[in-house]
C-alpha cells in the first residue's frame, strides 16, 4: 500500500499500520488540536478506530500527506461523512508539521483532493467547519474556494470560552467554473 495521489512536492498515501507510530508522534500538538476543533486526547483505542475507519472506505477516504523530499509524514487529509446518494462529503486537512505551514502545501493538497473528489468520487458538494479563532485557517479555506454559509453561534467551547463555528461549502459547479484552486 502506498502513494495514491502525487503532487509536485507531496504525495498522498493510504494509512497503513507501519505509519501509525510516526503519525501519532506528529499529532501531539494541542494547539493544532484546538485550531482543528478537537479537545480530546489521542488514545490507543482512538488510533485503532481511526485506522479501522480508514481501511473501510465506506464513509471516509483518508490519506497521510508525505513530503516527497524527505519521505516524512507532514499531515493528513480526507473526506468523511460521505453520503453517496447526495454526492456530499466533509473535507478535512491538517498539516501537523508547522515547518510546512504557509508554504503552499495546503493548497497543493487541496488541489489534488478537489480533483479526486469532483472528478473521481463524483461529489457535488464539499463542506468544512472552522472555529472562529482559527483566523489563518479561515483565510486558507477562502483562498482555495470555500464560501461561508453560516455560523453556529457559540458552537465550540475551548480555552474556557465559546467560539462560533463557521460553516463553509464548495460546490462542484464553482470548481468546474474555475472559482477554486485546481490541480
Ligand atoms: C490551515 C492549513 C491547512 C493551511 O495550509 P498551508 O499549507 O499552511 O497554507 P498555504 O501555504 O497553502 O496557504 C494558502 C492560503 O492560506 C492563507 N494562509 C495560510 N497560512 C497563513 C498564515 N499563517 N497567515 C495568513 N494566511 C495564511 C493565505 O491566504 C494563503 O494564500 P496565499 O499564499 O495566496 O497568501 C495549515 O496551516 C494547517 O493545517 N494549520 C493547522 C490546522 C488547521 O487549522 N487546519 C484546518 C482546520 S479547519
Amino acid at each position: 500500500m502506498g502513494v495514491f495521489l502525487k503532487g509536485k512536492r507531496i504525495a498522498l498515501k493510504t494509512v497503513s499500520k507501519q505509519d501509525l507510530a510516526e503519525f501519532e508522534s506528529l499529532m501531539s500538538d494541542r494547539e493544532i488540536d484546538e485550531l482543528a476543533g478537537e479537545v480530546y486526547p489521542v488514545t490507543q483505542r482512538s488510533i485503532d478506530e481511526f485506522y479501522e475507519k480508514c481501511q473501510r472506505l465506506e464513509e471516509r477516504v483518508w490519506f497521510l500527506i508525505v513530503d516527497t523530499q524527505t519521505n516524512k509524514i507532514i499531515g493528513e487529509t480526507g473526506f468523511l461523512r460521505i453520503n453517496a446518494p447526495w454526492r456530499t462529503a466533509d473535507y478535512s486537512l491538517v498539516i501537523w508539521d508547522r515547518n510546512f505551514w504557509n508554504k503552499g502545501y495546503g493548497k497543493e493538497t487541496t488541489a489534488l483532493m478537489f480533483d479526486y473528489g469532483f472528478n473521481y468520487l463524483n461529489f457535488h458538494r464539499l463542506a468544512i467547519g472552522v472555529v472562529e479563532f482559527n483566523v489563518n485557517g479561515f483565510k486558507f479555506w477562502k483562498s482555495v474556494g470555500f464560501k461561508e454559509e453560516g455560523r453556529q453561534k457559540e458552537g465550540y467551547f475551548c480555552r474556557g470560552k465559546y467560539s462560533d463555528f463557521i460553516m463553509m461549502y464548495m460546490l462542484e459547479d464553482d470548481y468546474r467554473a474555475g472559482l477554486s484552486i485546481k490541480n
